[in-house]
């Protein structure tokens, strides 16, 4: 199926995430990476906002991402020369390499829409362990609820100051326009839009399709692959998968 990639908003991703405080996953990867130790490669790493805090560790550390734009901004923020990044698809790419650890933060596999998407990104993931090796990644716990309720509602989620010019606010909204809960997707827009002294001087907008999954599903999903689930959380935190609102495992091969 195809997907999109993010590459026209790319620009916005490092400022909107670090204005999203309740993001606590990093320190929980950093943990992951400090106990199972490297080489890492993170699948669909973005502009590096996890993977280069685990490269500061002084792990050898390797970035898979299908969006150039994403690619291009973390290779201006690498420094040290324990990076290598490669531009690939997570559903099919092959490094000739094996990880003591593999993730994939913050919910890239909810970019998988269909099952056999889905199996091809994590045999993917699989290829790409060592024998004794560790995948770790997360994926939101759906609220049916608020997925289904809140269509067409535009909601405001993160404001901040545009790094390069501090007279200008830039908001981030999000309505969803579309919720399936029968294919367990939802369809909606980012929308961008920049101000400067109150005045709205700009407007991009972007669209986002995202799948969701049920606790067994991904269970099932994880068994499929080859996968023994060896500790689950249900934040970054620590506290227990049901508790939500996230869905984390910790997996190694059966
Ligand atoms: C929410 S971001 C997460 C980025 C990074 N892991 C982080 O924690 O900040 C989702 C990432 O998945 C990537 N992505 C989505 N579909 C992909 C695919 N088919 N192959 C590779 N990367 C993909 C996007 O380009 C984006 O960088």
């Amino acid at each position: 199926m195809e997907v999109k990639d993010y590459g026209d908003v790319a620009h916005y991703y490092d400022p909107a995430y670090a204005a999203k405080t309740d993001l606590q996953d990093v320190s929980f990867y950093v943990k992951q990476a400090k106990k199972y130790g490297g080489p890492v490669l993170e699948i669909a790493c973005g502009t590096g906002r996890v993977l280069l805090e685990i490269a500061k560790l002084g792990l050898e550390t390797t970035g898979v991402d299908f969006c150039e734009k994403f690619l291009e901004i973390l290779r201006n923020k690498t420094q040290g020369e324990n990076v290598s990044l490669h531009h690939a698809d997570m559903r099919d790419f092959s490094l000739e390499k094996k990880f003591a650890l593999v993730t994939i933060p913050f919910r890239p596999l909810q970019h998988m829409y269909t099952f056999e998407d889905q199996v091809k990104a994590l045999t993917c993931a699989r290829n790409h362990m060592a024998d004794d090796g560790v995948l770790v990644f997360d994926v939101f716990y759906p609220l049916w609820h608020k997925i289904l309720e809140d269509v067409n509602t535009e909601q405001l989620e993160l404001e901040w100051q545009d790094p390069k010019n501090p007279q200008r606010t830039i908001k981030r909204s999000f309505i969803r326009t579309e919720a399936n809960p029968f294919y367990q997707f939802f369809c909606g827009e980012f929308i961008f839009r920049t101000f400067e002294n109150d005045q709205m001087i700009q407007e991009e907008r972007s669209k986002l399709k995202m799948s969701f999954y049920t606790y067994p599903q991904m269970q099932a999903l994880i068994k499929c692959c080859g996968f023994e689930i060896m500790e689950e959380y249900g934040s970054f935190d620590e506290t227990p998968i049901a508790d939500g609102p996230e869905m984390i495992f910790v997996v190694k091969k059966a």
